[in-house]
């Protein structure tokens, strides 16, 4: 194609090239591969099926699928009309694709494809040293859409392809200096055709290796299965299933490479798609709209491969420091009293909570912005009660508002139509579907004036209640019914030619039509983004409201969600193989920048047992956001309801989890200032080394770990997961591994564990979770009490595990707790700890250092020579020295 004058010529690799080097492969016109959305010009001539014994050279593994259209039984006919392979048969794992493309397909004739093309742009944007962009357009008339972001810095080379009729797209090699310069692929777009229609776009790329994480919402291990494993997106209310698009989209992955380098790939496109994974490795994205605009992030580290993510999409936003305690929920307690004798056993059992939560029971007649006068007539009492304590309230609040209350009777309905706010149906009259009220309107959260009208529901709902915190849920948005109660047009934006695999089949399968309209589009590119839109308007409106961090809680969620909510995992069961997801779970939504996420302890719907509840409140304790939640029919679950030993582990694990905030709270301020992950996957950290700058994992033995986490650097979390244990085996990688408790009761006994990356059984009784802190790290742990606001006000105290150099280092990040903004407003205290300085800005009370060889000569407390105690490697400060 032609070039404009600013671009140069496309770039080949040569030694000494910036380690971003962008291939651009020119291919000659060959033949079309046509898919059932773009008809071939009749004129055109009829492609011939590709030589048998080329198709039967192809690699299984490397087949990519030339007949993805769900349910099709694709006979030879079918197929070769497409001028692709037909192999029926197939040697291994099922999935392989009969129909497939024939190898000589590197690229093909746009404008064969679809006769709209006028103008197809080609950008190619070199934004950092480690984020290549690249934007492939077409102006469309009618399903273009663009996601808005914020606005990026372009760096370096920006190149505008113009009018290309034929292109390829490109090989990233990642430049590598180990002995000689060498290049390793880790991306190459040309190994399947690439497809630019209008409601059907696809590309392909190689992967470096079937290490592939991210790629949300799915219920599936952290490391994604490569075995052809089609993950679809479109948001979605169901129970979290196998091989299902769920409530959020994510189209994100973080890759590893050999050697342990890291890459990360975002595809920034709300329009349905399924992801295919195969043995390849390699990765198809097929979407139904929008362009092809993605993102490629170089790391090499995988933390680095998060932050370069976080810098596009928005880092997430600092929580609230209540948000980081116990949170008790339930569907059914059926009276406000009922919910405050909940909270109040708890206060007398001694067991931490910072947060009641009460589910839609509260409401009247289940509309939002009212409560229940006679079952929930003690709510505003309760309430007060709660913040007399220290203790906040957080309700739930579902999008759909009632369309059938008596004219006047209801604000919310007869003013948002007044307003104009809700979604509308194709023919522009207001969209009508189900949910728990009857009938409802959906309000349309692309509208600017749409979350004014929401703050004033709010800030009226607020006068009578005033709460903490909002749980957004039901936002896919979902629906009881199909679409809407008039159903939904026939056309192609509700039957496109392709539909991903989405469950259901169609798009509108619980949920509004996909041709409803929307202020910024059509539903059908905005429905995925629903549940951002609301819980931005829900961020804004508590942050005008209460003028502090704002709690929101929500079920659905996009990229950049993160700036404005945190999530949970949905409706999962009381069962130990829920409890066992739930980590991938939690591992991923912290790749994904949503770092505060929990899954539902003890499980949502189905009977919970009191060992289930048990290991689950351990483990829930260390999820970055701990929420117990419970369905409708369910028997009780919070803790006060248990067997005294029961109670008296929950308890522990509550302590526990309230004394290590100080921690807790420093790795969220990481997250939100630097792009970190809270809890993070154990091949996040280096061999042997323990450097304040992440580096490339190399035991690969860790790749696939999900059974067991990080919170930061040094905090290693080994759950039980299986019933009737009591010993439980854990990965440990190389380097010395300190027991926590013995750490933290200054235990004289042998506290160590020295890996060299091996499986360790380890005793775990039922009162019990097992902890280990990293050697190299110093973590700061308050003592704990019943609710955040007492706990932070308590004395800290530094646990140190030495390395064996007798080094460590650790740090505190610490402000009031809810202000807004206090990090970019200076308002804070950031400690650094190491084992040579303490520095503070807060009240030490005593310190350990473990590991310590030999008995020093002089220890210093802020430059002044202190007593000390040194006893079996152990140097102790004691307290107010
Ligand atoms: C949805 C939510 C669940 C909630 C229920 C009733 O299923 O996911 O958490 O309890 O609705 O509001």
């Amino acid at each position: 194609p032609e070039q404009t004058n600013s671009c140069p010529a496309p770039t080949r690799l040569a030694p000494g090239d910036s380690v971003l080097a962008p291939l651009l492969l020119l291919h000659p016109p060959t033949p079309p591969a046509l898919s059932s959305c773009c008809q071939p010009d009749e004129s055109s001539a009829r492609p011939s099926a590709p030589p048998t014994e080329a198709c039967s050279a192809v690699p299984e593994p490397w087949r990519f699928d030339c007949y993805p259209e769900r349910g099709a039984i694709v006979s030879r006919d079918m197929c070769e009309s497409r001028n692709c392979c037909y192999v029926p048969q197939h040697t291994g794992q099922d999935g392989v694709p009969w129909c497939f493309y024939p190898p000589d397909y590197p690229s093909y004739s746009l404008d064969v494809l679809s006769g709209d093309i006028m103008n197809l742009q080609l950008e190619v944007f070199e934004e950092t040293d480690t984020r290549l962009h690249v934007k492939v357009r077409a102006e469309y008339a009618n399903v273009l859409f663009l996601i808005p972001l914020q606005s990026l810095t372009l760096r370096g080379c920006s190149c505008i392809l113009s009018n290309p009729v034929y292109f390829g797209l490109f090989v990233i090699y990642r430049r590598s200096a180990l002995i000689c310069i060498t290049y390793i692929l880790f991306l190459n777009t040309t190994v399947a055709p690439l497809f630019f229609a209008d409601q059907f776009l696809q590309l392909s790329s190689s992967l470096p290796s079937q290490y592939v994480y991210g790629l949300g919402e799915h219920r599936s291990t952290f490391q994604h299965d490569v075995q052809w494993n089609t993950l679809t997106m479109w948001a979605r209310d169901v129970p979290p299933t196998e091989k299902t698009n769920l409530y959020g989209v994510h189209p994100f992955y973080l890759a590893l490479e050999e050697g342990g380098h890291a890459h990360g790939f975002f595809l920034l496109n709300s329009n349905a798609m399924d992801v295919v994974l195969q043995p390849a490795p390699a990765v198809t994205w097929r979407t139904i709209g929008g362009i092809l605009d993605f993102y490629v992030f170089l790391g090499p580290e995988p933390a680095a491969v998060v932050q370069q993510y976080l810098e596009v999409v928005g880092r997430p936003a600092m929580p609230i420091y209540w948000a980081l305690g116990y949170h008790l929920c339930r569907w059914g307690y059926q009276t406000s009293n009922a919910t405050w004798e909940v909270v109040t056993s708890m206060r007398n059992y001694g067991i931490p909570q910072d947060v009641q939560w009460n589910d839609i029971d509260y409401m009247d007649k289940f509309l939002d912005f009212t409560y229940d006068p006679v079952h929930f007539d003690s709510l505003p009492e309760l309430v007060k009660d709660l913040h007399a304590h220290d203790q906040r309230y957080v309700m739930i609040l579902d999008p759909g508002i009632s369309s059938t209350q008596p004219q006047g009777e209801y604000w919310p309905y007869d003013e948002g139509l007044r307003r104009g706010v809700f979604i509308k149906d194709a023919h522009g009259n207001t969209l009508i579907g189900k949910v728990w009220p009857g009938l409802t309107a959906y309000p349309d959260f692309s509208d600017e004036a749409t979350h004014e009208w929401w703050f004033e529901n709010l800030q009226r709902f607020y006068k009578k209640v005033p709460f903490d915190g909002l749980w957004i849920d039901m936002n896919e948005p979902s629906n009881f019914l199909d679409g809407s109660t008039n159903g939904c047009p026939s056309n192609n934006i509700e039957d496109p030619p392709y539909t991903p695999g989405v469950l259901g089949g169609l798009l509108r399968s619980k949920t509004v039509c996909a041709s409803a309209q929307q202020k910024l589009s059509s539903h059908y590119n905005l429905h995925s983004l629903y549940g951002l839109h609301e819980a931005k308007a829900t961020a804004s409106a508590l942050t005008r409201l209460l003028g502090k961090r704002p709690f929101v809680i929500s079920r659905s969620s996009f990229p950049s969600q993160g700036q404005y909510s945190g999530h949970w995992l949905g409706d999962n069961r009381s069962q130990w193989k829920d409890m066992v997801a739930s980590i991938a779970g939690i591992l991923s939504f912290n790749v994904l920048g949503l770092p505060l996420v929990g899954a539902d302890i003890c499980g949502f719907s189905e009977q919970t047992d009191e060992e289930l509840c048990v290991r689950w409140s351990q483990l829930g304790a260390f999820y970055p956001f701990s929420r117990n939640h419970n369905a409708l029919d369910s028997k009780a679950q919070d803790p006060s309801v248990f067997s005294p030993s029961a109670r008296a582990a929950m308890r522990e694990a509550l302590l526990l989890r309230y004394s290590l905030y100080p921690l807790l709270y420093t790795l969220f301020h990481h997250a939100h200032a630097h792009g970190h992950t809270v809890a993070r996957p154990l091949f996040w950290m280096p061999l042997f080394t323990f450097s304040p700058r992440p580096q490339v994992p190399q035991d690969p033995l860790t790749y696939g770990i999900d059974r067991q986490f990080l919170w930061g650097r040094g905090l290693l979390v080994t759950p039980v997961l299986l019933p009737g244990a009591d010993s439980v085996e854990g990965y440990f990688p190389a380097g010395r591994w300190y027991d926590y408790y013995k750490v933290r009761e200054q235990s004289p006994l042998f506290v160590c564990i020295i890996s060299l990356g091996k499986n360790i059984l380890l005793s775990a009784p039922l009162d019990k979770i097992n902890l280990h802190l990293r050697e190299g790290s110093i973590i700061p742990t308050q003592r704990p009490n019943l609710t955040l606001w007492v706990s932070s006000g308590q004395p800290l105290h530094l646990l140190t595990a030495l390395r064996e150099d007798g080094s460590a280092a650790g740090e505190l990040f610490w402000d009031d707790g809810e202000s807004l903004d206090t990090y970019e407003n200076l308002q804070y205290a950031y400690v650094l700890f190491t084992v040579e300085q303490v520095a503070s800005y807060i009240t030490v009370e005593s310190a350990s250092f473990y590991g310590v060889q030999s008995r020093p000569e002089q220890v210093q407390v802020n430059g002044q020579e202190a007593a000390f105690t040194y006893k079996d490697n152990k140097v102790h400060i004691p307290e107010n020295k």
